[in-house]
């Protein structure tokens, strides 16, 4: 079995993602559920495969099942969310057999997920940032005029 198939079993992941799915039951900007892990994996494959990258299938996947993770404590007691999700990951990761330097990368890239850092194109880091952010629809959003994303970081059209 892929290992990122792993993850989605783990005990501790599903514990994470039920917590998510309740903090964010009332929310109506963007969610952070199973859905937009898997838009991110497919869109952040697609970039890889369209660029002619040669990163794992089973890098990718288990990067976006776990990038969000942290939201949970970021709820709870501000902690940002890339944080407290590189910490989780790494547990998580241990967990489904995935090797030290996989999970270093795994870890850096959900650190630099935020987009506060400029990131060396056609990276590992790069390809899944690119599919996180344009995974977002704000195109047909209905809270296209609430969300704090910059019009010119919104998406504006389909591209995946
Ligand atoms: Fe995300």
């Amino acid at each position: 079995m892929e290992r990122y198939n792993l993850i989605i079993n783990n005990p501790l992941y599903q514990e994470y993602m039920n917590q998510i799915q309740e903090e964010e039951k009332n929310r109506t900007f963007c969610k952070h559920n199973i859905e937009h892990s898997l838009d991110v994996a497919r869109i952040a494959y697609i970039i890889n495969l369209e660029k002619g990258l040669k990163f794992s299938k089973d890098l990718i996947y288990a990067t976006a099942l776990l990038h969000d993770l942290g939201r949970c404590a970021q709820y709870k007691d501000n902690t940002p969310h890339h944080k407290a999700s590189a910490k989780i990951a790494y547990k998580i990761l241990s967990e489904c057999n995935y090797a030290e330097i996989e999970k270093a990368l795994i870890c850096d890239t959900i650190l630099n997920h935020s987009g506060d850092k400029d990131l060396l194109p056609d990276s590992f880091q790069w390809v899944f940032y690119q599919g996180d952010k344009l995974s977002r629809q704000c195109s047909i959003c209905e809270e296209y005029h609430n969300c704090y994303w910059s019009e010119e970081m919104k998406n504006q059209r389909i591209l995946y």
